[in-house]
C-alpha cells in the first residue's frame, strides 16, 4: 500500500485484520475541536467505503464560521462566544461577522445596513403566489414556495461563479426573507401586507411588518425589539447541522442559492430540527399541568412510545445548550416587560427542566434543554402564533446558511457530494416476464 500521507504529516493506519494490508491517513487538525483523518482516498487504496449513516462521526467540509465545543457546552461565530455576541452585537453585525470574517467597524456597519436596508422589498409580482394558497397553509410550506420562486426574479445575480453576484444573492436573500416571513403571517390572519420601513432597524422592521396595520401608527416595544434581535441571534449559524448540510449539498450541485436556501427550509421544518420549537409549545400545551410532567417524562423514556421530549437533547451538545441558557433568561425579561406575572408555559417549562435533570435516563443520556426549548415560550409572549416559530429560525439561519453556501463556493475546488452506501438488496438475477411472475 502506498502511504498516503508525506512524510512530515501525522498519520492514522488501518489495517484489515484478515489481510493484513494497511493503508496510512493523513490527519488535519483545526483551530479547536477534535482532528479528521481524511479518507479521501480510502476506496482507491483500499477498495472499502465508511460506513456512518446519520454522520455521527463525519466532517463534511472544513469550515471558518462557527466552532461548537458539545462536551463544555461552548458556541463560537467567528471565534466570539455567542453569549458575548448575544449580549454586545446586533444581528447584522453577526450576519456581517458570519459573511465577511469579522464584527464590522462602524464604516463598515453602516454601510452594511444599508445594502441590506436596499433590498427588504419584494417584486409586486410574489404577491400573487401568496393568493394560491389557503390562508391556513402552513406558513413554513409558502416559504418554501416563496424563497425558491425569488431566483425567477433577479436573473442579474444567479451566476454563482461572479463574487459580486454571490453576495448581491445574499444580501437580497438576508432581506427579503424576514419581508417574505412577515407577509405568510399576515397572509395568515387575514390583513394586508405592511411595506418594510427604512427607518426602523432590522428587528424593528421585522416587528413592524408583523404586527403594524395600515389602520394606525405602530408603537414599537424597544425590549420586544431587542429580544427579538437577540433571538435572530441565537438562531444564526451552528456548523454543519441538517438544514445547513442541506444548502450545501444542494449548493455543490451548482444550483442558485435561492433555491440552496429553500431547501434549507424544507429540511428545517422537520420536528426533529428547526420544528421543535413549535413541537415544545405543542408539548407543553398537552401536557397541561405540573402533575402531568412524570407521565409525560416516562413516555418520552418508552421506546415502545415516539413520543421525545421536545426541546430536549442534541446531537453535538452533550451539555447545556449555550443558546438555552440566554433564552431563559430572556424569556424573564420579556415576560416581564409585557407584565406577564407567573406565565403558566414558563412554569411548566422550568418544572419540566427541573425534573429531567434530575432524573438518571436524561443525565446518563447527557440530554438538556435545546434553543428551541425556551425561544417558543419568549414567541408565543411576543404574539406570534406556534405555526410562525419555525419560520423565525428560520429568517435567522438564513444568514449562515448563505454564508456556508458563500464560503463553500469561494472554495478553490467544488465537487458535487454524492455519498455512497452499502447495498443490501437483491443479488444479480434473470428477468421474470409478466406471464411467469408468481
Ligand atoms: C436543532 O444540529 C443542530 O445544530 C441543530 C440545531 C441548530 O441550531 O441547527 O441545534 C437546532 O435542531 C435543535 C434540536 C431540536 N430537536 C428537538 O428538540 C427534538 C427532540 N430531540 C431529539 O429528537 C434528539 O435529541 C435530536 C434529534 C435532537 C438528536 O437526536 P440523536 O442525535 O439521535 O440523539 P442521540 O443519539 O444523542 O440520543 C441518545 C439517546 C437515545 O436513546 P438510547 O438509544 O441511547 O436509549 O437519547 C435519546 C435517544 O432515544 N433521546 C431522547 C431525546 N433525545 C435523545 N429521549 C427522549 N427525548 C429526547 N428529546
Amino acid at each position: 500500500m502506498s502511504d498516503q500521507a508525506n512524510n512530515n504529516e501525522k498519520t492514522f493506519t488501518l489495517t484489515n485484520d484478515e489481510t493484513g494490508e494497511s493503508c496510512k491517513l493523513p490527519i488535519k487538525t483545526g483551530t479547536h475541536g477534535p482532528s479528521v483523518i481524511d479518507i479521501r482516498k480510502l476506496y482507491a487504496e483500499t477498495g472499502h467505503f465508511t460506513f456512518d449513516p446519520s454522520f455521527t462521526a463525519t466532517g463534511s467540509c472544513k469550515s471558518r464560521l462557527t466552532f461548537i465545543d458539545g462536551e463544555e457546552g461552548i458556541l463560537l461565530h467567528r471565534g466570539y462566544s455567542i453569549e458575548d455576541l448575544a449580549g454586545k452585537s446586533t444581528f447584522l453585525e453577526v450576519a456581517h461577522a458570519l459573511l465577511y470574517g469579522d464584527l464590522p467597524n462602524k464604516a463598515e456597519k453602516e454601510d452594511f445596513e444599508k445594502d441590506i436596508r436596499y433590498h427588504t422589498m419584494v417584486n409586486e409580482q410574489v404577491h400573487y403566489f401568496f393568493r394560491g394558497f389557503r390562508r391556513d397553509a402552513h406558513p413554513m410550506s409558502i416559504m418554501c414556495g416563496v424563497v425558491a420562486a425569488l431566483s425567477a426574479f433577479y436573473h442579474d445575480s444567479l451566476d454563482i461563479w461572479e463574487p459580486e453576484q454571490r453576495e448581491l444573492s445574499a444580501h437580497r436573500l438576508i432581506a427579503k426573507i424576514p419581508t417574505l416571513a412577515a407577509m405568510t403571517y399576515k397572509y395568515s390572519i387575514g390583513q394586508p401586507f405592511m411595506y418594510p420601513r427604512n427607518d426602523l432597524s432590522f428587528s424593528e422592521n421585522f416587528l413592524y411588518m408583523c404586527f403594524g396595520v395600515p389602520a394606525e401608527p405602530y408603537v414599537m416595544s424597544p425590549v420586544l425589539a431587542d429580544a427579538m434581535d437577540k433571538i435572530f441571534i441565537l438562531h444564526a449559524d451552528h456548523e454543519q447541522n441538517a438544514s445547513t448540510s442541506t444548502v450545501r449539498l444542494a449548493g455543490s450541485s451548482q444550483a442558485n442559492p435561492f433555491a440552496c436556501v429553500a431547501a434549507g427550509i424544507a429540511c428545517l421544518w422537520g420536528p426533529s430540527h428547526g420544528g421543535a420549537n413549535q413541537a415544545v409549545l405543542e408539548m407543553l400545551a398537552e401536557i397541561g399541568t405540573k402533575d402531568r410532567i412524570p407521565e409525560f417524562l416516562a413516555r418520552a423514556k418508552d421506546k415502545e412510545d415516539p413520543f421525545r421530549l421536545m426541546g430536549f437533547g442534541h446531537r453535538v451538545y452533550k451539555n447545556m445548550d449555550p443558546r438555552a441558557g440566554v433564552l431563559k433568561k430572556a424569556a424573564h425579561d420579556v415576560l416581564e416587560d409585557l407584565g406577564v406575572k407567573d406565565d403558566p408555559l414558563l412554569e411548566m417549562a422550568m418544572e419540566l427542566e427541573r425534573i429531567a435533570l434530575e432524573d438518571p435516563y436524561f443525565v446518563e443520556r447527557k440530554l438538556f434543554p435545546n434553543v428551541d426549548f425556551y425561544s417558543g415560550i419568549i414567541l408565543k409572549a411576543m404574539g406570534f402564533p406556534t405555526s410562525m416559530f419555525t419560520v423565525l429560525f428560520a429568517v435567522a439561519r438564513t444568514v449562515g446558511w448563505i454564508s456556508q453556501w458563500k464560503e463553500m463556493m469561494e472554495e478553490p475546488s467544488i465537487k458535487i457530494g454524492r455519498p455512497r452506501q452499502l447495498y443490501t438488496g437483491e443479488p444479480s438475477r434473470p428477468y421474470v416476464p409478466l406471464a411467469k411472475r408468481k
